[in-house]
């Protein structure tokens, strides 16, 4: 007979903490009131563990995971904490691994146009570096401040962008790596071609802290366009919203930059709340489209503006449009669609969902959706934008997540999962897995998937250390 497994420990043992103390000094290892001095980020749970450390380079990343190792401590990665689905908490007996000190932007050079970065680099510290060289870093995210590089490239952070220069795993040109045994893989390619062998990068992309503790991350950059312009489309339908994306994807001079659907509840709550208005914008449409270009010229990018409204409004003649003329104009638009805090601020932590659905179903899906939620109860009357021109959308329940029972919530996601992957969609878009969707990739991803990925955890994790229980139980 054999014993049943010893429950993992609740403390940190003093000999491990002074292995952690003796890597970054003492200043940098918190416990207790030191840790609850610090930013949580978006739930308190981010810091049930033990201990947080804060190292400052690779070579103390890869010594802390070998002490973990070592003594059999499980290590939960850390980045701008504001992530949606529950990958960043942590447990007693567990060590935070913060990548805060991780902050340098290494190199970045405007004729390679790639930049190499610390893992704890926010994407608005990227962004600014870049734009000292008219480049951007071709993905941008509401949470630019506090997202970092390293945490958007352990969940594929999406964006509004993503359509035109893709996804993180599209952005990742090379990376470094701490690997469970403490060593570390460098990989800091910088070219676009690479064909040396598997292409092992991409298996840390989105692995969410549960394979390796990403250091150091080669980025790719984007030219930055000379002027920009925005427009706020008021609108009946799904399918307006589309003809006017597709019209964007056309324009002859400059580029779509940003397409981002705001249906009417989440207009509502957000313009209300910044008591935007304009004399002749209802704001009683379905559905409302941000469209931003980007080009060589304001004046251009205006009289593409123009022709597209001409079009759009010779189909259907009840809409609404504002366009900004000033840069305060642009910011207050682009406040209508990102200020998402209002929601969580209204609910504290609100059930929300990130689903991936082509372009050609989204309006059949949302109407669905929302007649099967109203049936569920009619107070969870959800709010719903996001990425359009990707088809990623954010529903967000009008709702405390306190609030819900555990039957309300299971058939919220049967509602909102169905069939998804059926039409080529998928229920984890960009926010990825962490805690939250671990059952709900177990009931849905290809057996062979799952089975896949668990020989390749237990292949490269075999103690089950890094972020355990994340992702894959
Ligand atoms: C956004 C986040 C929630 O797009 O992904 O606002
Ligand atoms: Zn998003």
């Amino acid at each position: 007979m054999s014993a049943a497994p010893a429950e993992p420990s609740t403390d940190l043992s003093t000999v491990f903490l002074d292995r952690i103390r003796a890597i970054v000094g003492a200043s940098n290892l918190k416990e207790g009131q030191a840790i609850a001095n610090l930013d949580y980020g978006v739930a308190a749970g981010n810091f049930g563990a033990t201990a947080v450390v804060l190292p400052a380079s690779t070579e103390e990343v890869a010594a802390i995971v070998n002490a973990g190792t070592k003594y059999g401590v499980s290590i939960v990665t850390h980045g701008g904490r504001t992530g949606l689905v529950g990958g960043g908490l942590s447990s007693p007996g567990q060590l935070v691994l913060s990548t805060a000190r991780l902050n340098r932007i290494v190199g970045l050079s405007s004729i390679e146009r790639v930049a190499v970065v610390e893992a704890g680099v926010t994407l608005q510290s990227l962004q600014a570096a870049a734009a000292e060289h008219r480049l951007e870093p071709g993905i941008d995210l509401p949470s630019r401040g506090s997202a970092t590089i390293g945490g958007m490239v352990s969940t594929n952070a999406g964006g509004i962008t993503a359509f035109r220069h893709g996804v993180m795993r599209h952005r990742v040109l090379g990376m470094e790596i701490v690997l469970p045994d403490g060593s570390v893989y460098s990989d800091l390619t910088r070219v676009a071609k690479n064909s040396a062998g598997y292409d092992l990068k991409h298996l840390f992309i989105g692995a969410e802290g549960t394979l390796g503790v990403v250091t150091r991350i080669a980025v790719k950059l984007e030219p930055m366009p000379a002027a920009t312009a925005t427009v706020i489309f008021g609108l009946p339908s799904v399918e307006a919203a589309l003809d006017i994306t597709r019209l964007g994807f056309d324009v002859r001079f400059g580029h779509l930059r940003a397409a981002e659907a705001i249906w009417n509840s989440y207009f509502q709550l957000t313009a209300g709340h910044h008591r935007w208005w304009a004399a002749d914008y209802d704001p009683n449409h379905p559905i409302n489209l941000l469209i931003s270009l980007g080009g060589a010229g304001e004046e251009q990018l205006q009289a593409e503006l123009e022709r597209i409204y001409e079009l759009v409004i010779e189909k259907y003649p009840e809409i609404s449009a504002v366009v900004a003329t000033t840069q305060a104009q642009e910011e207050e638009l682009w406040r209508l669609r990102e200020d998402t805090d209002l929601i969580y601020r209204k609910h504290p932590a609100a059930p929300s969902y990130d689903v991936s659905v082509p372009l050609s179903e989204i309006d059949a899906y949302v109407s669905r959706c929302l007649v099967e939620l109203n049936s569920i109860a009619p107070r969870l009357d959800p709010y719903i934008f996001g990425h359009l021109a990707d088809g990623n959308l954010h529903i967000v329940l009008n709702a405390a997540s306190a609030e819900m029972t555990p039957e309300e919530t299971a058939a919220v996601e049967t509602v909102l999962y169905r069939d998804l992957a059926a039409v080529g969609g998928s229920f984890s878009a960009e926010h990825g897995i962490g805690s939250k969707r671990v059952h709900s990739l177990r009931d849905t991803a290809n057996p062979v998937k799952l089975a896949l990925m668990k020989r390749i955890k237990g292949t490269v994790d075999a103690a089950d250390l890094l972020n355990p229980g994340k992702v894959i139980e």
